[in-house]
């Protein structure tokens, strides 16, 4: 167990946030497998200062996902700032996280996520204003390690951060060039984690639990993040937790997944419309079905339903 400001964290495994992905039915279901703490997708700064709706339901969380971090990206640091202290006053997760690696350019273009790694004192007055607006809670940062191969930045900015007094670092092994092309650098993960006081969470191409260890063991880092290692296989963390502890939790069958679908999909029309259910239905069970045999015959069927009674039907069926 170890803390971010006060915060407890039971269990070093960390879901990564994931736009289009870690909305409020996933971040349960992976909760219930264990991760110890979730995130978000990552939620824009204007949106919430705008009030805008689809914004805002992004951030709705239950007390079940606790401890919950609501991810921000934005530019300017006057917005970002407003725009947490809104997500505090009104929402009150355990901490908010400042997004500064996500390399889409629509959002780099204008300043935001992993552009901030091009100038540290944008990434600065951002995160400075941020921790201004809200002392009441930890901020942390999510990065990567540098704009690209010559620029590499991610312990020269993870010193600065502390000293501003973010409270944890997500770190993401690759450069924002780099996309999510060749495997992350661990290197710079350990290096930060000797450059600074405050937890690191190291994070990029862990996908079971011998990457989990051998990740722990080479950086030293306080928990490990994973992202595309869950996607449809939210029992990733379970698995993971039972190596640790040497218990017996067989998860991988066809009932566990056929079973976690169902709760997953029942999730999904108790908190959004109908249509939007059924498009995220057949994304996460394209993933969960992966690797099972005829898995692409239903697959094909699930893509034909136009709502989500005749997926479970098909789904009770294999
Ligand atoms: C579909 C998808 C969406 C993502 N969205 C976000 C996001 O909103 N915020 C963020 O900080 N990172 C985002 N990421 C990056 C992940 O959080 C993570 O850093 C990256 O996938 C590397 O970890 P992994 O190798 O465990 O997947 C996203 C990644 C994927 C695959």
């Amino acid at each position: 167990m170890f803390k971010i400001g006060n915060i407890k964290i039971e269990s070093p495994l960390f879901l990564a946030p994931m736009a289009g992905v870690t909305d409020h039915p996933f971040r349960v279901i992976c909760k219930r497998f264990g991760a110890g703490m979730v995130y978000t997708e990552f939620v824009s700064a204007d949106g919430i200062i705008r009030e805008n709706e689809k914004t805002l339901n992004m951030i709705k969380f239950s007390d079940e996902e606790r401890p919950i971090g609501v991810q921000i990206f934005g530019d300017d640091p006057e917005v970002i700032s407003k725009s947490a202290k809104y997500i505090y006053d009104n929402f009150k997760p355990d901490l908010i996280d400042i997004n500064y690696g996500c390399p889409v350019p629509k959002v780099t273009k204008k300043g935001a996520g992993s552009a901030a790694l091009k100038d540290l004192c944008i990434m600065e007055d951002i995160t400075a204003a941020v921790i201004d607006a809200v002392p009441q809670i930890p901020i942390t940062v999510k990065m990567r390690v540098g704009w690209d191969s010559e620029n590499i930045v991610s312990t020269k900015a993870g010193i600065l951060l502390e000293k501003l007094g973010v409270k944890a670092i997500a770190l993401h092994g690759r450069t924002s060039t780099q996309l999510y092309k060749g495997k992350a650098n661990w290197d710079y993960i350990k290096e930060l984690k000797e450059a600074v006081n405050i937890p690191v969470i190291g994070n990029g191409d862990v996908l079971n639990y011998a990457d989990f260890n051998n990740m722990r063991e080479y950086t030293k880092c306080d928990a490990v993040m994973i992202g595309r290692g869950a996607l449809g296989n939210p029992w990733i963390f379970r698995n993971i937790i039972d190596e640790i502890f040497s218990e017996d939790y067989k998860i991988n069958n066809l009932d566990t997944v056929k079973k976690t679908c169902i709760e997953h999909i029942k999730l999904l029309i108790e908190n959004k419309a109908e249509k939007v259910s059924v498009g995220l239905s057949k994304k996460h069970l394209s993933w969960y079905l992966k690797g099972f045999k005829n898995s692409s015959i239903y697959r094909k069927e699930i893509m034909y339903c136009e709502n989500v009674n005749d997926i479970i039907k098909i789904l009770k069926n294999i």
